[in-house]
C-alpha cells in the first residue's frame, strides 16, 4: 500500500496543523456576523452580466423550492451587471432601468420575504469590472447608506480600476461607512489576494478573496496562473493557492477561495463532490452559482449534503489544510469542535488510486481505535487502528470523519 504520509515534508505539515490549533485568534471585525462561513448563491459564475430582476426573483424562489435555503444557502448575492451606467443627479447609484425596472429595494424585499438575505456587488475603484458602471471610490458613505436603505445584508466589493489606490485604506473606508449605517452587513472583499488581505483585513471585512476568479473547469487557464486580478482559472489551481493561509481565518473572518463550481453544467459529478468537500475543509464561504431552476437530483444531493456542510459550518471555525501530498494523491484535514477530524482523500490522477491517512499524521497513537464515517455514503465504516485507506476515483474524493470510539 502506498501511504501518502511516507515523506518527511508531509509529516512536517501534519505537525504544523496540530500546532496551529493553539495559535492566538486574529483581531476581527466583530460585527457579530459570519460566525461560520457565509453560504448562499451568487449570479456571476453562470450568468455573468446577463442578469435581471425576473431571473433573480426566480432564483430566490428556487433557493426555497429546492431546499437550498434550508440547507444553509441563505444569501442571494447579485454580482456585477445590476447598475445603471450613470449615478443619479444627486450622486446615488441606481439600477439599470431596463433590467431592474422595479428597483433594487423591491428585489431585496422579495428576497427577504422568501426568508433569504440579500447581497449586492460594487467595486472599490472608479468603475465596476467589465460593465462600465460606476464604482464606489470616493462615494463609500453615500453607497453604503444607499445599500442600507435598500435592505442590503451583504456587500461584495471588487478591485477593478483602482490604479494607485491603497487597498487597506480603500476597503477601510467602505467598512467604516457600512458600520456607520448601523445595519448588520457582511463586507466581502474581492481584491484577489493581490495585497495579501489575510494579513490585514480581519478587522474590516468578514471574508476576503485569496485569488483571482475560479472557473468551472479542472485546471484550465494555467497560463494566467501568476497574473493578478480576475483572470479565471480552473478550481484546482485556485485550491493550490490556499495552503498556509489557515491561521488567518476564524469566526467572523474567512479566507474566500471564490465561488463553488460544484454542480455547474459541464463539471463532472466526482469533481463537484471534490470541490464541495475541499471547500468545506478550507472553511470557505459556500456560494453556489448553479441555475437552480433546473437542478438535477444528483447535483441537489451533492449541494445539500448535510454532513459535508456541517464540516464547513463547524462552530470552532478552524480552517483545515493539505497535510500530505505524493504526486497526484493528497490528504486534507480539518479539526472539528468535538475533536473529530474531517479528512478528504483527494485523487488528482487519471486513474483510481488507493490513498491512506495514518493516525500518526493526525497526531493520534497508532494503537488507538478510531471510528470512521463516510460523509458521502452516509455510512459508519467501523473502527480502525493505525490508518484508514480507501480507493478514490479519478478527480474525486473520499471524505470521512474520524473520531474517538465511545
Ligand atoms: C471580478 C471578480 C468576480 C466578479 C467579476 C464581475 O472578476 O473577481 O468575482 O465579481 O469581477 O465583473
Amino acid at each position: 500500500m502506498n501511504s501518502v504520509f511516507r515523506n518527511p515534508l508531509a509529516r512536517l505539515s501534519a505537525t504544523i496543523l496540530g500546532l496551529a490549533l493553539f495559535s492566538a485568534p486574529a483581531i476581527s471585525l466583530e460585527n457579530g456576523l459570519a460566525r461560520t462561513p457565509p453560504m448562499g448563491w451568487n449570479s456571476w459564475i453562470v450568468f455573468e452580466l446577463n442578469i435581471d430582476e425576473k431571473l433573480l426573483r426566480s432564483m430566490a424562489d428556487a433557493l426555497v423550492a429546492t431546499g437550498m435555503r434550508d440547507a444553509g444557502y441563505q444569501y442571494l448575492v447579485v454580482d456585477a451587471g445590476w447598475k445603471a451606467k450613470q449615478r443619479s443627479p444627486n450622486g446615488e447609484l441606481t439600477a439599470d432601468p431596463n433590467r431592474f425596472p422595479s428597483g433594487i429595494k423591491a428585489l431585496a424585499d422579495y428576497v427577504h420575504m422568501k426568508g433569504l438575505k440579500f447581497g449586492i456587488y460594487t467595486d472599490a475603484g472608479s468603475e465596476d469590472c467589465g460593465s462600465g458602471a460606476p464604482g464606489s471610490l470616493g462615494h463609500e458613505e453615500q453607497d453604503a447608506a444607499t445599500f442600507a436603505s435598500w435592505g442590503v445584508d451583504f456587500v461584495k466589493e471588487d478591485w477593478c480600476h483602482t490604479e494607485g489606490e491603497n487597498a487597506r485604506q480603500v476597503y477601510r473606508k467602505m467598512s467604516d461607512a457600512i458600520r456607520k449605517t448601523g445595519r448588520p452587513v457582511i463586507l466581502s472583499m474581492c481584491e484577489w489576494g493581490d495585497n495579501h488581505p489575510w494579513l490585514w483585513a480581519a478587522d474590516l471585512a468578514n471574508m476576503w478573496r485569496t485569488t483571482g476568479d475560479s472557473k468551472a473547469c479542472w485546471d484550465c487557464g494555467r497560463e494566467t496562473k501568476d497574473k493578478p486580478g480576475g483572470y479565471p482559472r480552473g478550481w484546482t489551481l485556485i485550491l493550490d493557492a490556499q495552503p498556509a493561509l489557515r491561521q488567518y481565518a476564524g469566526p467572523g473572518h474567512w479566507n474566500d477561495p471564490d465561488l463553488l463550481v460544484a454542480g455547474v453544467k459541464g463539471v463532472p459529478i466526482e469533481e463537484s463532490r471534490a470541490n464541495l468537500s475541499l471547500w468545506s475543509i478550507l472553511a470557505a464561504p459556500l456560494f453556489a452559482g448553479i441555475d437552480l431552476r433546473s437542478i438535477s437530483p444528483s447535483v441537489a444531493d451533492i449541494m445539500m449534503n448535510k454532513e459535508v456542510i456541517a464540516v464547513d459550518q463547524d462552530p470552532a471555525g478552524m480552517e483545515g489544510d493539505r497535510i500530505a501530498k505524493s504526486g497526484d494523491q493528497e490528504v486534507w484535514a480539518r479539526p472539528m469542535e468535538n475533536k473529530d477530524v474531517a479528512v478528504v482523500l483527494f485523487n488528482r490522477g487519471d486513474r483510481t488510486a488507493r490513498i491512506s491517512v495514518s493516525w500518526k499524521d493526525l497526531g493520534r497513537k497508532p494503537a488507538e481505535e478510531l471510528t470512521v464515517r463516510d460523509l458521502w455514503k452516509h455510512e459508519d465504516l467501523g473502527s480502525f487502528h493505525s490508518e484508514y485507506a480507501a480507493v478514490v476515483p479519478s478527480h474525486g474524493v473520499v471524505m470521512v470523519r474520524i473520531g474517538t470510539k465511545h
